[in-house]
């Protein structure tokens, strides 16, 4: 993994790399999770900017897209710094802007990735204040019909303590995913994170903790967290 922002995730995804690896594990939990459940569609968010939501969303997408032959969907619901149509090197729009504002059909904001199983709505264009447009039934009818067409949705989204976007996100989704940057998040700012986010009732599914500087030992020693490749589906 490199940092630089230029780089699409064809570039830096190595699938043996440790972020590889945790985003398999990460879908594997989620499977058991939701077993039985067919579609779904997983919010990732954090507490503050730039703590790697874009990063662990556009991985895991790609994880499950590419390695386990799942329809799957990753939108860019980051209006206010959208990264997607960089990640994944496709236009920025029309993207969820248009869908929202109700100018365009959501399946007509679909791109390709050059992942057969993996597409990706990028943000849109460029909106001052986005806040509003996650209320309402239009958002909610964006996600339903998405989740028709698609098996797993993943939507990467702004920090939840300096925006409510990802707490009213979060109540089409089914289910959160919080990311904690190692070393970086204080404690009691991500449990102000996680509070906003069971205030407003999120189905918060846990923690992903991203190490960017991957200065943590434990990060590597598999053993640490008790699993082993096996255990994946
Ligand atoms: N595990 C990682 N390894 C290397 N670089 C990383 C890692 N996680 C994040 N970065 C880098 O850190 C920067 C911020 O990451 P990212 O864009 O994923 O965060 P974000 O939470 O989505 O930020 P924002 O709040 O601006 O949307 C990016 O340049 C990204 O490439
Ligand atoms: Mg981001």
């Amino acid at each position: 993994m490199q940092g630089k922002e230029s780089n699409t995730i064809f570039d830096v995804f190595d699938q043996e790399s440790p972020i590889a690896t945790e985003m398999r594990r990460l879908y594997s939990n989620l499977q058991h999770i939701n077993g039985n459940v067919k579609k779904r569609a997983y919010l990732v968010t954090s507490a503050n900017r730039g703590e790697g939501k874009s990063t662990v969303a556009s991985h895991l997408a790609l994880t499950i897209g590419r390695f386990r032959n799942k329809k799957s969907l990753i939108v860019d619901a980051d209006l206010r710094r959208p990264r997607l149509h960089q990640i994944f090197n496709v236009p920025r729009e029309p993207g969820l802007l248009e869908c929202l504002n109700g100018e365009i059909d959501p399946l007509d904001a679909v791109k390709d990735t050059g992942i057969k199983n993996l597409k990706v709505i990028p943000a849109g264009g460029a909106v001052h204040s986005p806040a509003h447009l996650f209320e309402g039934d239009i958002m909610s009818g964006i996600f339903e019909k998405l989740k028709f067409y698609y098996d797993f949705v993943i939507v990467d989204s702004a920090p939840v303590i300096p925006v409510s976007d990802p707490m009213l996100i979060s109540s089409v989704v089914d289910g959160v995913i919080m990311v904690l940057l190692a070393g970086m998040t204080p404690k009691n700012v991500a449990i102000r994170a996680r509070d906003i986010l069971l205030d407003a009732n999120a189905n918060l599914l846990g923690v992903v903790v991203n190490n960017a500087s991957e200065v943590l030992p434990y990060y590597y020693d598999y053993g640490y967290y008790g699993y082993t490749e096996g255990e994946e589906e």
